[in-house]
């Protein structure tokens, strides 16, 4: 799996994106999500690999087994190389993923690694007691999902800086751990609430990061990448 940090195209559409992608001579790892993915469709995918781009598919999957399987065929098919789940879809869900990447994964190429979502870092602790009556704390409840999908098979999951060095103590350190919430020192948290940079990242137990308007909304984004990938190495 490719290491380098993990570029949010957070963009409305296909113009944005290339004008965002043309200022980088050099081949990256970016992330096309919800947004992007709803307004420009596979194609969008298509053509960002075209250009030799590596892609973590951020769709966030949450459905019965057979039609999450079926999906996943499909996604497999567009030469994706990393793509997700909610854990919370449960552990017969997550094996009908895997086996619908593998189903659709063209001879001859890798299958997509796949990752799951545990508990969204949006969620509060006291709103997951609340809404989904789960008595655990936060960190539990992440922790136990990390296992359900380290059982059902799967590469890793996305969570916080902060569960990251937990998970790979219960999950091992080959168990991918998925952070965004990325800044530089004295950049803007946005609506992040829980952040760290990316050399902080790494110290705590990231493998992979992902990063959005710490370097899409920079004055000089090829500069902000630059600097993210210096720390995230060193
Ligand atoms: O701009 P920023 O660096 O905050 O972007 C982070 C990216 O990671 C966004 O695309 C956001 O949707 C995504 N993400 C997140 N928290 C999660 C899962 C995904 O911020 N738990």
């Amino acid at each position: 799996m490719n290491t380098k940090p993990i570029l949010a195209l957070d963009f409305p559409g296909e113009k944005e994106v290339f004008d965002f992608l043309q200022q980088f001579n050099e081949p990256l790892f970016v992330k096309i999500g919800m947004e992007l993915y709803m307004q420009e469709g596979p194609t969008i995918v298509r053509k960002v690999k075209d250009l030799g781009h590596d892609i973590f598919l951020d769709l966030k999957l949450h459905d019965i087994p057979n039609t999450v399987g079926s999906a996943m065929k499909g996604l497999a098919k567009l030469g994706v190389d990393l793509v997700n789940v909610h854990a919370a879809g449960g552990r017969p869900m997550m094996e009908a993923a895997l086996e619908g990447l593998e189903a659709g994964t063209p001879a001859g190429k890798e299958r997509p690694a796949l990752i799951a979502v545990t508990q969204l870092t949006s969620t509060t602790e006291e709103q997951m007691q609340a809404e989904q009556k789960i008595a655990l704390s936060l960190q539990e409840s992440v922790l136990h999902y990390a296992g359900l999908t380290k059982q059902a098979g799967l590469q890793g999951v996305v969570c916080s800086v902060h569960e990251a060095k937990a998970i790979a103590e219960v999950c091992g350190d080959e168990f991918l751990r998925v952070t965004p919430g990325i800044r530089l020192a004295g950049g803007d948290a946005h609506d992040q609430k829980r952040i760290a940079t990316p050399d902080g990242a790494k110290r705590d137990g990231s493998s992979l990061i992902v990063v959005g308007r710490a370097v899409t909304g920079a004055q000089d984004p090829v500069a902000a990448y630059k600097i993210v990938n210096e720390l995230w190495e060193a």
